[in-house]
């Protein structure tokens, strides 16, 4: 039987999968279950809101919304919802991703959106941001979220010992 997933990443566009690839790479790590889902606030709307308020009755804790330019998926799904929202802007206009940030970072008081970096950087820390929220009712979680944090610490001494053999 398939496990049944407690993150939902969703998208406004197939353009967006190579980077919201690195959010399922993350969730991955932890051992999070997801579900994939490309589904426009502009373009389909109908769809997206059905989407999110069915969400919760699924069993879905958090909500990663990645999207580019006009980016509203974010904010229209945390108007929906009273679920996590984190949301992710995506590079994928001339504006290169100032434009989504904006976007999804200027919610009206009332509707939060967690929003997180530009592009890859912002859709990995989502992976991680989801599963710090999940940990905080899984002990087990907790522990793998520790030692991941010790293992970055541990590649960031490793470079600088590197460094320093290099230099002496
Ligand atoms: C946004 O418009 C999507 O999230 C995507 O980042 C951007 C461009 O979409 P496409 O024209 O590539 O489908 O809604």
């Amino acid at each position: 039987m398939a496990t049944q997933p407690v993150v939902g990443i969703v998208m406004g566009s197939d353009s967006d999968l190579a980077v919201m690839e690195h959010t399922a790479k993350a969730l991955e790590r932890f051992g999070i279950p997801f579900e994939l889902k490309i589904s426009s606030a502009h373009r389909s709307l109908d769809a997206t809101l059905r989407y999110i308020r069915q969400a919760e009755a699924r069993g879905i804790k958090v909500i990663i919304a990645g999207a580019g330019a006009a980016a509203h998926l974010a904010g229209v799904i945390a108007g929906q919802t009273i679920l996590p929202v984190i949301g992710v802007p995506l590079a994928s206009s001339s504006l290169k991703g100032l434009d989504a940030l904006l976007s999804i970072v200027q919610m009206p008081g009332g509707i939060p959106v967690a929003t997180m970096a530009i592009g890859e950087a912002g859709a990995r820390n989502a992976g991680i941001l989801a599963a710090r929220i999940l940990a905080l009712s899984d002990e087990a979680l907790q522990h793998t979220l520790q030692s991941f944090k010790e293992a970055l610490a541990s590649e960031v001494e490793e470079k600088d010992r590197t460094l320093q053999e290099r230099r002496s």
